[in-house]
């Protein structure tokens, strides 16, 4: 293109960022919970891996009814986590490994112990009264008693998203739990003081905000009843608070507030439950200026049927047409954001993968698939060790609000216990949480006290030290791959053409740069396979540039088996 300067690419282009969630990552006080001084002194660790970036899940103050993403404090730090100092120094100890720090922004709600929302309740006239969603009873009916409630929305965390507040006579909105009154965006002190608050936190270091749940902010007026689907208990809001009619707004105001001038530094992430390719595209269009990238929820979703308790089995082909219309969807303008994991989901390896015999190779090849498409990778703590979900015995062993309510709510409503923790250790987010795996002592060597949820009895096989020492492990495949992007332009930058959609068990895909051509090619089964290629062959005499099989390149893939191989071709 003659004549036309292309836009030099945004540094996260090339970047891969890391989410800690601190409560498992690292405890340096003995109280069974990670801290903060415990992610610093795990600093080099992650320095060794090559991320660019630290995603952490919340830190402040808060009565953790959901570990913290209730926050009653948004400007300060949990004394279970330590305190600002602490913060600080370890936003210093990252920037001089050259590792920067995305803070997690949790504002469509806040913690009901938040003084905002203490005055908000205190009485109908407090001037704080309308930062929250307040609502008299439906009209016609007792306030208080249960069908009462404004609208006939669910919230997440199982029961209805309305609680009565009986001294007002009112009832307030929480999406998630009774102690997350969500916050009323349509005002604009509410708006204003969120900005100040992410501006206190860009001057104190931090590069960026992971925005939790964002595309819920802008509620459609008037609230009102949604759909109840056949044996469904509540009516579904999701159509009057995901992607709202003031979203774009909201964003674009923030981001002007907040995020202008300061582009080429940080990098905002978007979490949005239920957004399509062609939303994703408009949030992340870099002329509109709204976010960097989105986490978006489809391919997390396909092994779900009605909620996400409706355990499905996941089909390759599902997968691979969801992932590669959204490789399509954001091909010419916007962002990918690439995971697998997070702390909201089971692991990656148990759920994709094999977490049996193949543990070692199906996580490999999950990195592999993943940090080979286009777009923003994340690795969440433990995947780059190729953890596994937890060997829950009973529903004592579960400490997530969202499993303990649903557990409750069900076994109500009837349904078998034994059916409904199947359920929990398929899907549950606990899996994600138990303590991020460093050594083969007695927990893992995560805490010297007693864990707050109980580490995995493999930790004596799965850890950091032995992956560290050894050149073969997940973690120093994750390394590699971490490598490839930023020293293979065309794995950060080329595009994308999936192949062999209709396959079962092959995940195939091109990746293509001026004269650079990447196949990434894997087995997502137990047994070996020939790929179907037209060309296969040709590709067979390539550079092989990473696998997970030491010394195969046959025509045959075996289990779980992944290649990338590298060409020349004309431009
Ligand atoms: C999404 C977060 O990732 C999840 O952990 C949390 O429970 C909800 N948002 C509510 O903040």
């Amino acid at each position: 293109m003659i004549g036309v300067t292309q836009p030099e690419p945004a540094w996260w282009t090339t970047s891969v960022v890391y989410q800690v969630y601190p409560r498992s990552f690292a405890d340096s006080d003995g109280d069974g919970i990670g801290d903060l001084r415990g992610i610093t002194s795990r600093l080099d660790y992650l320095h060794r891996l090559g991320i660019d970036v630290l995603w952490l899940s919340p830190i402040y103050p808060s009565p953790q009814d959901d570990n913290g993403y209730d926050i009653s404090d948004y400007q300060g730090v949990d004394p279970l986590f330590g305190t600002l100092a602490d913060l600080d120094e370890l936003i210093a100890q990252a920037h001089a490994r050259g590792i920067k720090v995305v803070m997690d922004l949790v504002v469509n709600h806040t913690s009901d112990e938040h003084p905002w929302f203490v005055e908000s309740r205190s009485s109908t006239d407090n001037p704080r009264r309308d930062w929250y969603w307040w609502r008299p009873a439906r009209p016609g009916t007792v306030p208080g008693e249960p069908g009462s409630e404004p609208t006939n929305w669910g919230s997440f965390f199982s029961g209805p998203a309305w609680e009565y507040d009986e001294a007002s006579g009112e009832y307030f909105l929480h999406l998630f739990s009774r102690k997350q009154p969500d916050l009323n965006w349509e005002n604009p002190e509410v708006r204003k003081t969120v900005h100040r608050m992410m501006r206190w936190w860009l001057d104190r270091g931090v590069d960026g905000f992971r925005m939790d749940v964002i595309n819920m902010i802008s509620k459609e007026l008037p609230l009102r009843d949604g759909v109840v689907s056949p044996g469904a208990v509540h009516g579904d809001g999701g159509p009057f608070y995901l992607c709202g009619p003031r979203i774009h707004e909201f964003l674009a105001e923030m981001h002007a507030e907040v995020v202008a001038g300061h582009e080429s530094t940080l990098l905002t992430v978007g979490e949005m439950p239920g957004v399509t390719v062609e939303q994703a595209r408009m949030f992340t269009d870099p002329a509109r200026h709204e976010v960097d990238m989105v986490f978006q929820f489809e391919h997390v979703s396909l092994d779900q049927g009605d909620g996400k308790w409706d355990l499905r089995p996941l089909e390759l082909t599902a997968l691979k047409h969801s992932l590669g219309r959204w490789q399509e969807g954001l091909a010419e303008s916007g962002w990918n954001s690439l995971y697998w994991n997070n702390h909201d989901q089971p692991r990656a390896v148990s759920r994709f993968g094999d977490d049996g015999e193949h543990r070692v190779r199906s996580a490999k090849l999950l990195g592999t698939v993943l940090h080979l498409h286009r777009g923003t990778p994340y690795v969440y703590q433990g995947e780059e060790l190729g953890m596994v979900n937890a060997p829950f015995a009973a529903i004592e062993d579960f400490r997530d609000i969202e499993s303990v309510n649903h557990y409750r709510h069900a076994v109500e409503l009837g349904a078998q216990p034994a059916e409904v923790l199947d359920a929990l250790r398929t899907m549950g987010r606990d899996n994600a949480r138990t303590p991020m795996q460093w050594d083969a002592s007695t927990h893992a060597g995560f805490t010297s006290g007693t864990p707050w949820i109980a580490v995995n009895p493999d930790h004596v096989e799965v850890n950091a030290e032995a992956a560290v020492a050894d050149p073969d492990s997940v973690f120093h495949h994750y390394r590699r791959l971490i490598e490839l992007r930023r020293t293979v332009p065309a794995v950060a930058h080329g595009d994308f053409t999936m192949l062999l959609p209709d396959d079962p068990v092959v995940y195939a895909f091109t990746r293509r740069l001026d004269d650079v051509e990447l196949l990434t090619v894997a087995n997502f089964s137990g047994e070996p396979v020939r790929p179907g290629l037209p060309d296969w062959q040709e590709w067979l005499g390539t550079e092989l540039l990473l696998g997970n099989v030491a010394g195969s390149s046959g025509p045959e893939l075996a289990a779980w088996e992944a290649r990338v191989h590298r060409r020349t071709v004309a431009r």
